[in-house]
């Protein structure tokens, strides 16, 4: 076999494996391949295990990569970001440390609405900048797709504009998005009156004007879903102060007649709203937040096919010491994800081996729990589980080496990166530590 990239004598290979979410017991299921090696053809894995094996199929790798004491795991996948915003709160960070709260500071026509008037007035050259220089971080930190939101436009003209931007972004950069339109993320302060008038106009003019823009934009974006269908989402916070059930539903229903895969963000503070039966019942594909989420709830989830996305940066980012109970959905039988729920307010971390640090302290996780619910269980969180998430022949060569013998250092160290290098479908973006960026020119001022 003659294969265009072979990484050899890995201190370890590390995988779950399988197309579909694990689910309970099977998320702490890894692979791990000693002097593993992984070979690569076309931008696709073709063959993974012990180096010894691995080599006496090959006849020709045209480049060979040594990993000698370095582990090597699939590239992490971020199911839940708010990537694209101008501006920063660091001033409402602080108004924070000293007792305001999250929500009273929406209330006051700040948080989510302060970076919507920020983000309008921006030009599309800021917004390109600032969000390409989070990707870049994020690729840094091993992640290689993430799933994308708008949500700081909220009027058709400033979410169309986000959505042609995460469009030029992907196109450009080699971190791939999967993009969520959330013009649901708060009601814009011109319709504070009557929230009423925007969800009509959510569902009866951007909904639609979105599905006919993605039509336009289907080609380009990131791998399509199994059924051959664009990976796209409709995401909504379902949240006090933002859109209570009964809107929730409405939105989601329009979004899933229109084709959308549906995400929400349920039960993020207190008191819980009780979305999550609503988000099963609709076969959404993933629930994010779920951290005041009843017990009953999480059952009914855990017996779904839907998701759970868990964003411990987030409870973090707001100084809180209450953590989603993963333990609870983990034990129960479901499907958990993590994401770095990636935005200005609530959780400003590109990294997901933070998250998992996070969340092996705090949610009662496993490093190797931690580690399938940055791959393959986020995969499929975006619906491309057959796609990326695991180390597999056939799927694409998306693979992260450490700086570290083993992939428990991931979540045991925390606050530098470990990643070494980055492979995004065959090719080196991260090299040493450092970007590998084709086509981008470093200028320095
Ligand atoms: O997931 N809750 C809604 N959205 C974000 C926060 C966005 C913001 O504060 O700008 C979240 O926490
Ligand atoms: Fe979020």
């Amino acid at each position: 076999m003659h294969v265009d990239l072979l990484i050899r004598h890995a201190a370890q290979v590390v995988t779950p494996r399988g197309r579909g979410p694990l689910r309970g017991a099977a998320m702490g299921l890894l692979t791990v391949i000693p002097d593993g090696a992984v070979a690569v053809r076309e931008g696709r894995i073709v063959a993974v295990g012990p180096t010894r094996e691995i080599e006496a199929q090959i006849t020709e790798a045209a480049e060979i990569l040594e990993a000698r004491g370095r582990a090597v795991v699939p590239g992490l996948v971020d199911p839940h970001t708010h990537l694209i915003w101008a501006g920063d709160r660091a001033a409402e960070f602080e108004q924070r440390l000293k007792g305001a709260t999250y929500l009273e500071i929406l209330q006051a026509g700040g948080g989510i609405l302060a970076t919507v008037r920020a983000t309008r007035a921006a030009s599309p050259e800021q917004l390109m900048a600032e969000t390409r220089a989070r990707m870049d971080r994020m690729l840094l930190h091993g992640t290689t797709t993430a799933e994308a939101k708008t949500g700081y436009g909220l009027e058709w003209e400033t979410e169309r504009r986000l959505l042609d931007l995460l469009h030029r972004l992907n196109a450009e950069h080699p971190l791939d998005l999967a993009p969520t339109f959330m013009g649901a993320h708060a009601i814009p302060a011109e319709y504070q009156e009557d929230p009423s008038a925007y969800v009509a106009v959510l569902i009866e003019e951007m909904l639609p004007a979105v599905a006919a823009w993605q039509l336009v934009h289907h080609g380009p974006w990131c791998p399509p879903w199994e059924d051959g269908r664009a990976a796209w989402f409709c995401d909504v916070f379902c949240e006090r102060g933002a859109f209570d059930p009964e809107q929730t539903r409405r939105i989601l229903e329009a979004a899933k007649a229109l084709g959308f895969g549906l995400k929400v963000h349920v039960d993020e503070f207190e008191p819980p709203l009780g979305a999550v039966p609503l988000a099963v019942a609709l076969r959404a594909v993933s629930v994010d937040h779920l951290v005041s989420t009843p017990p009953e709830h999480l059952e009914q989830l855990a017996r779904s096919e839907t998701i759970g996305v868990m964003l411990p940066g987030t409870s973090f980012g707001l100084g809180s010491t209450r953590y989603a109970p993963a333990r609870r959905l983990i034990d129960a039988g479901g499907a958990l994800a993590l994401g770095t729920d990636l935005n200005p307010g609530t959780s400003w971390c590109e990294s997901l081996p933070m998250m998992m640090a996070l969340a092996t302290r705090y949610m009662g996780l496993s490093p190797a729990e931690a580690l399938t619910a940055v791959t393959l269980n986020a995969a499929c969180a975006v619906g491309l589980g057959h796609e990326i998430g695991s180390l597999e022949p056939g799927k694409a060569a998306d693979l992260v080496i450490l700086e570290a013998p083993d992939y428990r250092h991931l979540a045991y160290r925390y606050g530098v990166s470990l990643v070494h290098t980055v492979i995004k479908r065959g090719r080196v973006v991260v090299e040493d530590g450092v970007l590998r960026i084709p086509g981008r020119q470093t200028v320095r001022e």
